[in-house]
C-alpha cells in the first residue's frame, strides 16, 4: 500500500517531496513502536534534538545519597560540555517530588530545552514528562532510572539487576548455615529498587528455600529515606530479639542509618551489611568495619555515555552506537539502552577500584580509621 502510494507520488511530486513524506512515515512508525530511531532525523518524532544546544538535566533529590549532587550532576554537565562546546545546561533538582519534577520539565521545555536528561523521582509518573517533551518533539533520555513510557527515547544506566546480584553474592559467600537475614530495599516508585531486589532474590531465594539462610524481615523504603531505613532496621532487631546476622541494605545511605540502629544494640561490626554507590559514608563504614561491601558504579562511564549520546542527537549522528542494547518497558516497547557494568568493592579491593579512580577522597573517608587500613588510610 505505502509502496504503491509512494510510486504514484513519485510521478506527481518532486523527489524532495517524496523524501519528506518518507521521513514522516518513518517517524509515525517510530512513534507507535516507542522506537527512537528518528531522534536524529531532523523532521521526525524527536526533531527538536537536531542542532540542540540547550539541555535540561533533571535530578531527583539531594537526600538519598550524595551521588546526584557531588558525582552525577557535575560529571554529566562536564561531559555534555566536552562534546557540545557552547551548550547551555540547566540542572534542576526536584527534591524528591514527582510534581516538582514535572513542573521543572515543563519550564525547561518552555525555555527551549531540546533534549531532557532525566533521573525520574517516580519511574511511572515521569511518563508525563516524556509525553510533554514529545509534544515539543524533544527526546527524553532516562538517566540511571527507567521511565515507564513507550515514547521514552533512550535509557542509560548501570546493570541494576547485577547490582542486586553482587550484593547477594557477597552474602552467599560470607554466611554461616542458618544465618538470619533482614532485607531493606529501596523505594518501590524507583524502578531500580525493583531491579536491585530482583537481582538479590535471584541469588538468595534458593538459599532461603533450602534453609541455608533464613529471611526474617523485608521492607521496601519509601523515598529511599535513611530515617525510615533506621526505623526498619530497629524494628527487625526488636522483632527477632537481635537475632540477625546479615543485613541486606540496598544502598550506602540507608546502610549508614541501619548501622546506627545496629550500633544502638552494639551489633555494628558483627553483622554483615551490604550497600551500594561507594559513597563517602559507605566507604568510611567499610574502612571502620561496620559495613561489609558496597557496589561501585563508576559514574564517569555513565556521564561520558550521556555526553556522547546527547552530542550524537545534536549532531544527527547515530545514537544507537552508544545506546546499543534494549530494555523493555512494562508496555513492552524496546528502549535503546546502555547498561554499564558494576564492581563489588570491599576492604580488599577499595584501593584498586574506588581510590584508583579518585571516586572518593582519602581525607573524607579516613578520619577515625587506623593508619594503614586497606592500604589507603
Ligand atoms: C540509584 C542508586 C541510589 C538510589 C537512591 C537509585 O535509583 O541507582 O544509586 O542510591 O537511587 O538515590
Amino acid at each position: 500500500m505505502h509502496y504503491l502510494r509512494g510510486r504514484m507520488a513519485l510521478q506527481r511530486f518532486s523527489l524532495v517531496m517524496v523524501a519528506a513524506m518518507a521521513v514522516g512515515m518513518l517517524a509515525a512508525c517510530g512513534a507507535s513502536n516507542g522506537n527512537a530511531g528518528s531522534a536524529g532525523g531532523g523532521t521526525g518524532t524527536f526533531a527538536a534534538a537536531k542542532g540542540c544546544k540547550h539541555v535540561g538535566l533533571l535530578l531527583p533529590d539531594s537526600a538519598t545519597g550524595s551521588r546526584w549532587i557531588i558525582q552525577d550532576q557535575p560529571q554529566v554537565e562536564a561531559a555534555i560540555k566536552k562534546y557540545i562546546p557552547g551548550v547551555t545546561i540547566d540542572s534542576l533538582n526536584a527534591q524528591n517530588s514527582a510534581d516538582t519534577q514535572l513542573t521543572q520539565a515543563t519550564t525547561e521545555l518552555t525555555k527551549g530545552a531540546c533534549i531532557l536528561v532525566t533521573v525520574a523521582v517516580d519511574s511511572t509518573s515521569a511518563a508525563a514528562i516524556v509525553q510533554k517533551a514529545k509534544a515539543s518533539k524533544v527526546p527524553v533520555i532516562a538517566y540511571d532510572r527507567l521511565i515507564q513510557d513507550n515514547d521514552l527515547a533512550y535509557y542509560l544506566t548501570f546493570d541494576n539487576v547485577a547490582v542486586g546480584r553482587a550484593q547477594a553474592q557477597y552474602i552467599k559467600d560470607h554466611h554461616k548455615m542458618g544465618d538470619a537475614v533482614s532485607m531493606i530495599n529501596g523505594s518501590m516508585t524507583d524502578n531500580n529498587a525493583l531491579l536491585f531486589s530482583q537481582g538479590a532474590h535471584e541469588v538468595l531465594d534458593p538459599l532461603f528455600m533450602s534453609g541455608e539462610l533464613k529471611k526474617v524481615y523485608e521492607q521496601f523504603t519509601p523515598m529511599w529515606s535513611g530515617e525510615t531505613a533506621q526505623t526498619e532496621m530497629a524494628a527487625a532487631l526488636t522483632q527477632t530479639n537481635n537475632n540477625i546476622q546479615i543485613a541486606y541494605v540496598a544502598n550506602d545511605s540507608m546502610a549508614n542509618t541501619s548501622i546506627a540502629a545496629l550500633k544502638a544494640q552494639k551489633l555494628n561490626g558483627k553483622v554483615v551489611v551490604t550497600g551500594q554507590d561507594a559513597e563517602t559514608v559507605g566507604v568510611h563504614n567499610i574502612l571502620t568495619g561496620d559495613q561489609s561491601m558496597t557496589v561501585y558504579k563508576p559514574i564517569k562511564n555513565l556521564s561520558d555515555a550521556t555526553g556522547k549520546l546527547v552530542a550524537a542527537l545534536s549532531a544527527g549522528t547515530d545514537p544507537l552506537v552508544i545506546a546499543n542494547q534494549k530494555t523493555a518497558t512494562m508496555g513492552k516497547a524496546n528502549i535503546p539502552s546502555a547498561l554499564l557494568p558494576v564492581v563489588t568493592a570491599t576492604k580488599e579491593n577499595l584501593k584498586d577500584t574506588v581510590f584508583a579512580d579518585n571516586f572518593v577522597k582519602k581525607e573524607d573517608v579516613c578520619q577515625g580509621v587506623p593508619a594503614g587500613t586497606a592500604g589507603v588510610c
